[in-house]
């Protein structure tokens, strides 16, 4: 009888042990793949937040914070001769947004536009890409902002230099700068992609459009339209 006991408590405790084993086994291969998909989720946002170059596919109907409908715009443009300025008006107009002009401390003369002139002050300043204009007036609320419309005229291709000291002024960290310009016949070059470096690399930029001087009201609600830029997108 006493053997019979022996052998019934040992085979209890065999099955016990097997029983906690398997569960440390479960419980152990549980825990890797929660740190596998979380490790891969933390490289997928690495991926995007690190993302530099123009998102040519996205546009603010696929924005996260536009789709929210509390998503808050700035236009914030600089205007010599009024062209960016038209333009820069009828996007806010049109979407709802604030305005804000950046203004050099100094004003630019006709003297210093004239790009014919090797020696004038744009030509110079766009041939010096450390150059930084100094802005004056009242500074931007930039962190009321999440989506910053960016306009400026094409100076010698590229982005006046004005635009480098807007950039460097604030932490855009996460907004998406949608970039436009005008200019009487280039094209936007690569004068936005060259703004990039000067921002973090969580900012999202939207394709550079460019604006010709008789465009029209019909043309930006058009482009606002088909962009999702539009308040009701909001
Ligand atoms: C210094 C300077 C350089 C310019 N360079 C170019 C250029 O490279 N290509 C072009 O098509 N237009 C050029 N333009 C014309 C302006 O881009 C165009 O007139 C623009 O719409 C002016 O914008 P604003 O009226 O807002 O200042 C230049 C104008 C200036 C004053």
């Amino acid at each position: 009888m006493k053997p019979m006991i022996i052998f019934l408590i040992s085979a209890c405790m065999l099955l016990v042990m097997t029983a906690c084993a398997s569960q440390t086994a479960t419980m152990t291969s549980a825990d890797a793949t929660v740190s596998v998909s979380n490790d891969s989720s933390s490289d997928e946002t690495a991926s995007v937040s690190n993302a530099s170059s123009i998102d040519e596919s996205t546009s603010l109907k696929d924005d996260k914070t536009g789709e929210s409908g509390d998503s808050k715009i700035l236009v914030a443009y600089f205007s010599c001769t009024g062209t960016t300025e038209k333009i820069a008006g009828w996007i806010a107009e049109q979407t709802g947004a604030d305005l804000y002009e950046i203004i050099p401390e100094s004003p630019y003369t006709s003297e210093d536009l004239n790009y014919g002139d090797s020696s004038s002050r744009t030509t110079q300043e766009q041939n010096n890409p450390e150059a930084r204009p100094v802005i004056s007036g009242e500074s931007a609320d930039i962190d009321r902002y999440d989506i910053i419309f960016l306009g400026y005229p094409i100076w010698h291709g590229q982005a006046p230099r004005i635009i480098s000291s807007f950039l460097e002024s604030y932490d855009f960290s996460g907004k998406t700068i949608v970039p436009f310009c005008t200019s009487h016949s280039s094209g936007a070059g690569s004068s936005a992609v060259d703004l990039q470096s000067l921002c973090s690399p969580s900012v999202t930029w939207l394709p550079c459009e460019r604006f010709s001087a008789d465009t029209s009201t019909e043309t930006i609600e058009e482009w606002i339209e088909v962009n999702g830029y539009a308040r009701g997108n909001r």
